[in-house]
């Protein structure tokens, strides 16, 4: 079964807040979600394993810890996941990024994919697919599965703001997938649009309204 995890941290509820803001210019709105992102980063890894070495402090020698080579992919869903990207490599410098491209038909609410881009060593890789909104649920689930067809070593997906709606649908298609959010909102209205949410967040992030 899934687990879904909710990143209730003050620092990142505060940021939350001003990114919901509809007063909240694109400048600002990007600098906000790339903090939020790498505030997530840090929750999201929680579960790395560590390698023992031996180093010398200035006092003595001492065993301690590093992360082992694990080996990490970040997938940002363009657009929106893109203002992810940099908040989460600040903390894994070492993450591969692949693309997929998929946007939401406005008629049908139903994903279309239209450019893919993965590290060749996806296999290996440990993958965290990255939207900042999880609405119908309707992207994730078709980039989960595109994904999961290139037999990753685990997925975990991270939104900011996700609809209850959105994670029925992720839980439902893909139990085996964790999902990191900051917010899971009230409902989704008419249009499919997550309330109270941010609005559109690849036009917020890019300025395209
Ligand atoms: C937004 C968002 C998600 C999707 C969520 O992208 O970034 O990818 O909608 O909706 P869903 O859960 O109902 O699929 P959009 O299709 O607007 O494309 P964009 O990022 O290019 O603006
Ligand atoms: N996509 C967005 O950008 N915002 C929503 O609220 C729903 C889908």
């Amino acid at each position: 079964m899934s687990k879904v995890v909710v990143l209730d941290h003050p620092l990142i509820k505060h940021k939350l807040t001003f990114i919901r803001d509809k007063n909240t210019g694109s400048k600002e709105f990007r600098e906000l979600v790339k903090e939020v992102s790498m505030l997530m980063a840090y929750e999201v890894t929680r579960d790395l394993s560590l390698d023992e070495i031996e180093i010398e402090t200035p006092l003595t020698k001492t065993k301690a810890q590093v992360i082992s080579g694990k080996k990490l992919g970040l997938i940002p869903i363009l657009r929106a996941g893109l203002g992810m990207v940099d908040g989460m490599l600040n903390l894994l410098p070492a993450a591969k990024v692949g693309h997929i491209g998929l946007y939401r038909d406005p008629d049908t609410l139903k994903p279309v994919e239209y450019y893919c881009k993965l590290p060749h060593d996806v296999k290996e890789r440990d993958l965290i697919v990255l939207d900042p909104m999880l609405a119908t649920g309707g992207s994730a689930v078709a980039a989960i599965e595109f994904l999961k067809k290139r037999n990753p070593n685990s997925i975990k997906l991270v939104c900011l703001i996700a609809a209850p709606e959105g994670i029925e649908a992720v839980e439902k298609a893909h139990p085996n997938i964790d999902i990191y959010v900051g917010s899971i909102d009230e409902r989704l209205n008419e249009d499919a649009y997550i309330v109270p949410g941010l609005g559109d967040a690849g036009d917020r992030l890019f300025g395209t309204k």
